[in-house]
């Protein structure tokens, strides 16, 4: 993406960036981090379209039902440089992930309404996947994730999990993510996610990660940034 702010030189130092729970008056402003952030994601581009604005448009209003639904059953985590939303992190507890009956029409009129029919059609494809892969045993549920472009690779993204990896280990639970990078893959293997199940949603190879109860402190070395 072009056009972005430059980040100013002190979020080069991590330590400068604070973690901290966001209220339901800022989950606006973390849809529009998350949707910025995830415009690119492959299976965002097969389900939302290929041309970038409608797509933003469309993952806005779409992660915006979604972080509202996080909220409630969890938390949202921002993290803060120089007063700058740069990233967040969603989190939901154990057993309340899926959505009632009611969330889920509530959902599904926000889809209907914000989309033409192939795209309503591409999402409830790729939901029910998801819904499918979920694991039936207790967990943490992880995300949606982003970390705004100019601010990548400073060890945000990493401080986000392991925020939310110390929050569950501390009451030895289980956590469990999707995703359809490779990259992210590794990138949560460094914190003690492991592969579950693999499964090609729309063309878009996605991976599914559980990290057990407890499996000790991420690897140090892998977390030195911070
Ligand atoms: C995934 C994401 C949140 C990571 O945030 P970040 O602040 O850049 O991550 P960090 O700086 O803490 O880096 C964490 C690790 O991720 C991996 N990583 C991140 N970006 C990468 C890239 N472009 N290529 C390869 N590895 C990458 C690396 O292992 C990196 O560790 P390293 O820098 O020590 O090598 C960020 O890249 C992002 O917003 N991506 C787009 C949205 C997305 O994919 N969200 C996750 C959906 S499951």
């Amino acid at each position: 993406m072009t056009g972005r702010p430059a980040p100013p030189a002190s979020a080069g130092d991590t330590r400068l960036v604070g973690i901290r729970v966001l209220t339901r008056e800022e989950l606006h402003a973390a849809a529009v981090i998350l949707a910025q952030g995830m415009l690119d994601n492959p299976l965002h581009v097969r389900v939302f379209g290929s041309s970038p604005v409608p797509r933003e448009r469309r993952l806005l209003r779409f992660l915006g039902g979604v972080i509202g639904h996080v909220e409630a059953h969890g938390e949202v985590l921002g993290a803060f440089a120089g007063g700058e939303l740069v990233g967040v992190l969603g989190m939901m507890e154990p057993g309340r992930c899926r959505p009632t009956l009611r969330e889920r029409l509530r959902l599904g009129c926000l889809i209907v309404a914000g989309n033409p029919p192939a795209t309503v059609l591409r999402i409830r494809r790729w939901l029910s996947v998801w819904a499918r892969n979920d694991p039936a045993g207790p967990h943490w549920h992880i995300g949606p994730l982003a970390v705004a472009e100019a601010y990548r690779r400073r060890g945000i993204g990493r401080r986000l999990m392991m925020h939310c990896c110390e929050q569950i280990d501390a009451v030895a639970a289980a956590a469990y993510l999707e995703t359809d990078l490779a990259r992210n893959v590794t990138f949560y293997e460094t914190l003690g996610f492991a592969v579950i199940q693999r499964e090609t949603v729309l063309g878009v190879p996605n991976w599914f990660m559980l990290r057990p109860p407890s499996p000790g402190r991420p690897d140090e070395a892998a977390a030195s940034p911070v």
